[in-house]
């Protein structure tokens, strides 16, 4: 079985609920102010750590409050923490979010996470049958190094491009499985996508993205599942009515739970259908991190 190595954001998550968002210049009443540990990077690690892959987290902290409470946070998820380092000059990644009717805001101050550098991803040990994850929330650079060993290793790559940025074709080419919602795909195709659009036109978009002939794009649609477009097939893999009490975090299940079957082997499909259950686990429970499920409880799902 391969391991999981995931070069990422660590934030902690403030969250204020309210009934209902407030608009532009206006303050609404709260209902609670909570803390939960969060940061796609970290929320991917917890994810493919509690669905049972060997996984390591490779990313900053800061030495204040929030950098303490999240790694004690981590080291009970069985995450490797060896390739976690502190960072005294600036303060740990914290994400301002709202949540109300189960959708979200989210305000992210990168803070540790900006240094995540090249030298951070150099020493990770991937090896073949390996999977190497990351997303957009540490400086684009230290992925494709990690990215560039990865390959080197003959690890599989998997890239979340979120929150969205531009991308160099460079980094794209390096990219083994690229995970994204359709907005993402749309900024990055540079055609604007909803989620009303339909499956053939979702599907031609991906194509015009796909930087190499063997790369995957899986384009996650949430209620309507996962389209899937690989070298020789396109397939979809249907999404799963639940209701939603939190959905922050839902994309980085999502992306944890397929890295952990890809470094156990499972096959593209299988993989996707299992992520599909693990996100839908996770929307159904508040926090980012803490709402993560065990192999467990997606087994007794599937
Ligand atoms: O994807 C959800 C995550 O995005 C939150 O945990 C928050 O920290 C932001 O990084
Ligand atoms: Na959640």
């Amino acid at each position: 079985m391969g391991r999981v190595f995931v070069a990422g954001s660590i934030n902690m998550d403030v969250v204020a609920t309210a009934d209902r968002h407030p608009r532009v210049g206006e303050t609404v009443a709260g209902k609670q102010v909570l803390y939960f540990p969060g940061g796609k990077g970290a929320n991917q690690a917890v994810a493919a750590s509690r669905l049972g892959a060997k996984t390591t987290l490779i990313g900053r902290l800061g030495t204040d409050s929030f950098g303490a409470e999240l790694r004690t946070f981590l080291n009970a998820q069985g995450i490797d923490p060896g390739s976690i380092k502190e960072t005294p000059e600036t303060h740990t990644g914290t994400a301002i979010i709202t949540v109300a009717a189960s959708d979200n805001t989210i305000v992210v101050i990168p803070g540790s996470n900006a240094l995540v550098s090249a030298d951070d991803v150099a020493d990770a040990p991937l090896a073949k049958g390996d999977v190497a994850v990351s997303q957009f929330e540490i400086p684009l650079p230290t992925i494709a190094a990690f990215f560039q060993r990865a390959h080197t290793a003959g690890a599989t790559t998997v890239l979340n491009p979120a929150p969205a940025q531009k991308m160099s074709p460079e980094l794209l080419a390096l990219v083994d499985i690229l995970v994204l919602n359709e907005t993402e795909l749309g900024f990055l195709a540079g055609t604007e996508l909803t989620d009303d659009d339909e499956t053939a036109k979702i599907i031609a978009v991906a194509r015009k993205l796909q930087a190499r002939e063997d790369q995957t794009i899986c384009v996650t649609l949430g209620k309507r599942g996962v389209l899937a477009l690989a070298s020789s097939e396109e397939f979809s893999v249907p999404g799963r009515v639940v209701k939603a009490i939190d959905t922050t975090g839902a994309g980085d299940c999502f992306v944890g739970a397929l890295a952990s079957q890809l470094a156990d082997g499972v096959p593209l499909r299988a993989a996707l259908a299992f992520a599909n259950a693990a996100a839908s686990i996770s929307v159904q429970r508040m926090g980012a991190g803490p709402s993560m499920p065990t192999a467990a409880e997606v087994a007794a799902i599937l």
